[in-house]
This record gives structure tokens, C-alpha cells and sequence, in this order.
């Protein structure tokens, strides 16, 4: 693909993943590679910049992460970030030290006086909020270096060899709470590395397409359809390129939510495709039935869907190429530590094992969430398909505590479809990351009209996160839970009491179960 390339030389910090989506946002394609990558392989890229980011160590300690010093005389300009920051000045001579006292180690929202006539800060307002982390201070920058913003407790927040085109910020300017910080790393981009603009969703998809068609030629694609963003944008791009060479299997196991079936066969009905949808409710019904804990739930299912698909690929017989959606947050993480399990996720992204076929494509390895969205977009899909919340792959079942029937399954659509009707009626489907309704298995007594009624207790759930491994407890306003706790309970027959979830993740998770 033609296009410039930034790469984001990765020492370990907490933002490093924004970085690389700030970047494209700017309109500049990047690439996270980590600090150890070998100098020729990073030339090989053909860069015209560098990011180094952030990271938890002293650039000082023998231990902590360096790059080869050839790196500053190859004559490609670098931004360094905090660390990456300390990093360059120690590198080219300057003095990272230990700060002496609690002033100048800064955290926070920190006011900072910006000198304008840097590149990297040219068209800014001379004054604005950064957001620092460290505890390290540059006691000497290198010579050649200029010192180009402050703060009240720091002379040097900023370095920048204009020349060479080398430039530091101990602060983030990744995080929103950086005033214009975005605009800083398009200065960089645009007027320091010369960056035109050229990676758009648009070209992507054309370079895509065209990619596509050269590898299948006349060979047969399968692809597990989930109805998630994810897997939707990357079956629609196997379709727009390889059309009917493409078979899409799309598992119904009766724990998706209202409509949303026939809501994805729609989205794809404009393709000439082989849509295949396997309705397996009642065999997903009958092995469920009766199991009430959590971890057996998903086992069973995940279990489940995957001899449903293998019978449908030996339906269709040879196939050559396994379509997933694996997206770059994927990849950036993959092999980063041993997490503890505590739930075993179910993703129809990965059946390899099932099916004999020559190669995996994954069309999307490259693009974050944002940019997946805007290609389905660019693919014509709808937007309530484009801009879909998270959706577990047990679905429903995870979210039906205790054992799981019909009756409850239908209870606990109807319940959550008019939760997600009012969250949109209110304009607050894209402020709350995810939110859903959870059927408990406690009943309550309740009274409605003259009558006693003994019915479900719903609780509902509504979350705000950037990455879903930590999440805060969305304030869904008084007025528009009242709403909908009133219609559920006037609609939904079955349900006479609602609660909202208070927790946090962590201690809780987002998921009831
Ligand atoms: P938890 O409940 O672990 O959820 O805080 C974090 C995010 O993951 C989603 N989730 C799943 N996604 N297969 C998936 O594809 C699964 O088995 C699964 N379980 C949870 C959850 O909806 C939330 O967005």
C-alpha cells in the first residue's frame, strides 16, 4: 500500500495505543513496533517520522529501555514523549536526573507557557493545560536544543532542535486533557515530517478490494459471522471484493438480541454473497437448558458454535481461505503478559482449528475501532450496524442469571430493546459505551392495578470506558431511567421491579456474569 508511514517506537507507557490512533486520526498512517525493534527493519518502513513514547522507567538506570544510538543520525525527525522525551535528550548528551523536590516532579493538569514560534507549537495559543507524569527532571538538555515551553515549577517542559528536526514534551499530548495536544502532534506531522494527509478509509478500502482479489483470485472465502462490528466490516469487505466466492455463516443461537438477526441478513442482502443463517436456537436451548453457572454457559456455547459451524463448512466443502476480525488493539497486545482468566471469552473470530483451509485473512489487522466503523461506512453499511456496542458472544445467556429458557430469553429482549430505545431517544447511545438490561433470578413482590404480582427483578447496566478493561458506571440522568423502569414494567409483562448497577469495573465486571 502507498502511503507515508509514522512509526510509534513503543517503550512501555500506558498511552502508547493513543498515540498511534492520534496519529491516524491526523490522516497519517503508523505503526507501533517496540523499542527493540533492529534499526534496518525500522528503516526498512521507510518512515518519514518517529514517536517515542512514553514509558515507567528512569532513562538513567542501566535497565531500562534504550535504542541504537544511530537511531538521531539517521536524518528522520522524532517526537519524544515524556520518557521518550528524557530519552532523546540523554541520549544526545543532556542530563536526566531523579527531581530534587516535589515541584518539579509533576502530575496532572499542569498550566504551561508555550514558546509559538516552534514548529511543533506554531498557530497555539501561548498559554494552555498539559497533562504531565514524571517524576524525572532534565537537570541539561543537549546541545543544540532549545528550550521551547514551561510551567511554573519546570523551565525545560519542552526541547526542540528545529535543525534536525528533533523535539521533546514531558507531557502527554495524546490525552484529551492536553489543551490542543492533537494539534501539537499534527504540527509535527504536517510541518515537521512533511505529512500529506494520504491514509484515508477511502483509499484503504480501494488499496483493500484490489489485495483481496489478488490473493483469493478464484478460491472459496468462509467467514464467521458474528453481527458485531467487527466481523460485519470485514465480511462486507470479502464481499465487495470476491463477492459469491464468499460464504458468510452466520450462527443464530437464539441469544441475540431484538431483531438483531434479521437486522444483519438485511445489512448484507445488497451483496451477492452466500449468506448462510443457521437458526440453531433450539439446539442451543436444549443444551443450556437447566445450567445455571456461568463458566459451564459459556463452555456449552462456545462449544456449540463451533460444531454448528464445522457442520455447515463441510457443507460447502474445500475451502481455501479463513476470514477473521482481528483488529490492531489485538495486535499491539497480543503476548503482552498472562492475565488471570476470569472469564472465558467466546469470539467467533477464532475457529481455525475446525476447518481445513490454506490461509487466514484479516482484513482489519491493521485499523483500530474508530477506522473499522468508518471503513463500514465506506462499504455502505448501516449505521446501526457500524457504530454496534460490544455484544458478548454468548449473548444473552451471560446475561440471563441462573438457567435459561425461552420465556426468559424473550423477557429480556423486550426489556433491553426498550432500554436501548430510550438511551437513543435521550441521545446518549454514543456517550455510554455499553449498556444493556440483566434478567436476575431473584422475584419480588409487587402490586399493579388491585392485584398482587410476583414477578422478575431487571437490572440494568450502563457503562462508560475507553478499552472495557476498566470501566466507570455511566450517570444516566434520573429523569430518563424513571422513563424507562416505567415502560419496562408497563410492557414487559413478567418484570415489576428494575435497579440500576452501581459498580464500577473494577470490583465488578461489565458483564453480570
Ligand atoms: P467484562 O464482563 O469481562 O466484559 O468486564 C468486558 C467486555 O467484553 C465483552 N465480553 C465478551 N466479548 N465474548 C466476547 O466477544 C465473550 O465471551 C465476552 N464476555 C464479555 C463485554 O460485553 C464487555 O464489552
Amino acid at each position: 500500500m502507498s502511503h507515508q508511514t509514522v512509526i510509534v517506537l513503543d517503550f512501555g507507557g500506558q498511552y502508547n495505543q493513543l498515540i498511534a490512533r492520534r496519529v491516524r486520526e491526523c490522516g497519517v498512517y503508523c505503526e507501533v513496533k517496540p523499542y527493540t525493534t533492529p534499526l534496518e527493519d525500522l528503516k526498512a518502513m521507510n518512515p518519514i517520522g518517529i514517536i517515542f513514547t512514553g514509558g515507567p522507567n528512569s532513562v538513567y538506570l542501566e535497565t531500562s529501555p534504550h535504542v541504537d544510538g544511530n537511531i538521531f543520525t539517521w536524518g528522520v525527525p522524532i517526537l519524544g514523549i515524556c520518557y521518550g522525551c528524557q530519552h532523546l535528550a540523554y541520549s544526545l548528551g543532556g542530563q536526566v536526573t531523579p527531581a530534587q523536590d516535589d515541584s518539579a516532579r509533576e502530575y496532572g493538569k499542569t498550566p504551561t507557557y508555550y514558546d509559538t514560534k516552534c514548529r511543533l507549537f506554531q498557530g497555539l495559543p501561548q498559554t494552555g493545560v498539559s497533562w504531565m507524569s514524571h517524576g524525572d527532571y532534565m537537570a541539561r538538555v543537549p546541545e543544540g536544543f532549545a528550550l521551547t515551553a514551561h510551567s511554573d515549577a519546570c523551565p525545560n517542559v519542552a526541547i526542540a532542535d528545529e535543525a534536525r528536526g528533533f523535539y521533546g514534551v514531558q507531557f502527554h499530548p495524546e490525552v484529551n486533557h492536553t489543551e490542543n495536544g492533537i494539534q501539537m502532534i499534527r504540527n509535527f506531522l504536517y510541518e515537521v515530517c512533511g505529512a500529506v494527509g494520504d491514509w484515508t478509509m477511502e483509499d484503504y478500502k480501494k488499496t483493500a478490494v484490489r489485495t483481496i482479489r489478488e490473493k483469493v483470485r478464484d478460491g472459496k472465502v468462509l467467514l464467521a459471522l458474528s453481527g458485531g462490528v467487527d466481523s460485519s466490516v470485514a465480511a462486507a469487505l470479502l464481499a465487495e471484493a470476491v463477492g459469491s466466492q464468499l460464504t458468510c455463516v452466520f450462527v443464530d443461537h437464539g441469544l441475540m438480541r431484538k431483531n438483531e438477526g434479521d437486522e444483519v441478513q438485511t445489512a448484507f442482502a445488497k451483496w451477492d454473497l452466500n449468506f448462510v443463517r443457521v437458526d440453531a436456537e433450539q439446539r442451543f436451548l436444549s443444551k443450556l437448558a437447566g445450567v445455571s453457572e456461568p463458566e459451564r454457559k459459556r463452555k456449552i456455547i462456545g462449544e456449540e458454535f463451533i460444531r454448528v459451524f464445522e457442520e455447515e463448512a463441510k457443507k460447502i466443502g474445500r475451502v481455501d481461505y479463513l476470514v477473521q476480525g482481528t483488529i490492531y488493539p489485538d495486535v499491539i497486545e497480543s503476548g503482552v503478559g498472562e492475565a488471570a482468566v476470569i472469564k472465558s471469552h467466546h469470539n467467533v473470530g477464532g475457529l481455525p482449528d475446525c476447518v481445513d483451509f490454506k490461509e487466514i485473512i484479516e482484513p482489519l489487522r491493521l485499523l483500530f475501532k474508530d477506522e473499522v466503523r468508518q471503513l463500514g461506512r465506506e462499504l455502505d453499511l448501516p449505521e446501526y450496524l457500524v457504530m454496534r456496542q460490544p455484544f458478548p458472544g454468548p449473548g444473552l445467556a451471560i446475561r440471563i442469571i441462573g438457567d435459561i429458557t425461552k420465556e426468559k430469553a424473550d423477557l429480556l429482549r423486550d426489556a433491553d430493546a426498550v432500554f436501548r430505545e430510550e438511551i437513543a431517544s435521550a441521545g446518549l447511545q454514543y456517550s455510554i459505551n455499553q449498556y444493556f438490561a440483566v434478567l436476575t433470578d431473584t422475584r419480588s413482590v409487587g402490586v399493579m392495578g388491585d392485584g398482587r404480582t410476583y414477578d422478575y427483578t431487571l437490572a440494568l447496566r450502563g457503562v462508560t470506558t475507553t478499552d472495557f478493561m476498566t470501566a466507570d458506571w455511566a450517570r444516566i440522568p434520573y429523569e430518563v431511567l424513571d422513563k424507562v423502569s416505567v415502560r419496562i414494567v408497563n410492557e414487559v409483562k413478567g418484570i415489576n421491579r428494575i435497579v440500576y448497577d452501581i459498580t464500577s469495573k473494577p470490583p465488578a465486571t461489565i458483564e453480570w456474569e
